[in-house]
């Protein structure tokens, strides 16, 4: 793990994903979760204070980023409910089939190498009936901003941890097997246009 790594991007994450809006948009859908809970991309564990502790009996998150999920400690430690933390990558995850009530996964699917291997991999782990809830930003809808998400793409994805900006989370989502039941989508946030999309909801598997 580079320098950058530790005292630039994991801080500057931690930060810009624990603005006002972007907790706003979190509480419209981590409340939602409930049961057995998997978190893909459990970062600094900004949803841990989201989720409603009446309804979650654990939550499972799975992040290979050892700078981030360091600064997730105290709020992993603040939890009414059970937190277990693994240092994984969410495109392998070692458990059994249909284990879990609820994936959640936020800002994570834009910095996922292999996308689709994980979006599978949050299948086989839900149960029948059991809720993918996401919220992402991702390929804006308007040709003149998703031409610039493309263009400056390469250039995002280096100083941003592998981050994409042009990724089309609903299209995934269909292309993965999910069925989208209730999505919201709009620039959701302050800040340039080619990083303010965001698509957010609940999926259930098709
Ligand atoms: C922008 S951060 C978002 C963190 C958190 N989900 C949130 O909403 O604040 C993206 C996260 O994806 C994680 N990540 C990167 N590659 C991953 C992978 N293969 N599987 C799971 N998480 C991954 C990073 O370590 C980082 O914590």
């Amino acid at each position: 793990m580079s320098l950058y790594d530790r005292y630039v991007l994991a801080p500057m994450i931690d930060r810009m994903c624990g603005t006002r809006e972007v907790m706003d948009i979190r509480r419209e859908v981590v409340p939602l979760a409930e049961g057995d809970v998997i978190e893909l991309g459990m970062g600094s564990g900004l949803n841990l204070a989201c989720y409603d502790p009446d309804r979650v009996r654990r939550v499972t998150g799975v992040d290979p980023g050892e700078n981030i999920t360091a600064l997730a400690r105290e709020r992993i430690a603040a939890c009414p409910f059970e937190v277990e933390l693994l240092g994984l990558s969410g495109e392998s995850v070692p458990a059994e089939s249909a284990s879990f009530d609820t994936a959640v996964v936020t800002f994570t699917f834009c910095t996922i190498p292999d996308v689709y291997s994980a979006i599978s991999e949050v299948r086989r782990l839900l149960k029948p009936g059991g809720k993918l809830i996401f919220a992402e930003h991702g390929l804006a809808p308007d040709d003149r901003v998703a031409r610039w998400q493309r263009r400056i793409n390469p250039i995002w994805k280096a100083l941003a941890g592998g981050c994409h900006l042009n990724r089309d989370t609903k299209l995934m989502l269909e292309e993965g097997g999910f069925r989208l039941d209730d999505v919201r989508a709009g620039h959701a946030m302050p800040g340039p246009r080619i990083a303010t999309w965001v698509t957010r909801g609940v999926a259930t598997t098709r």
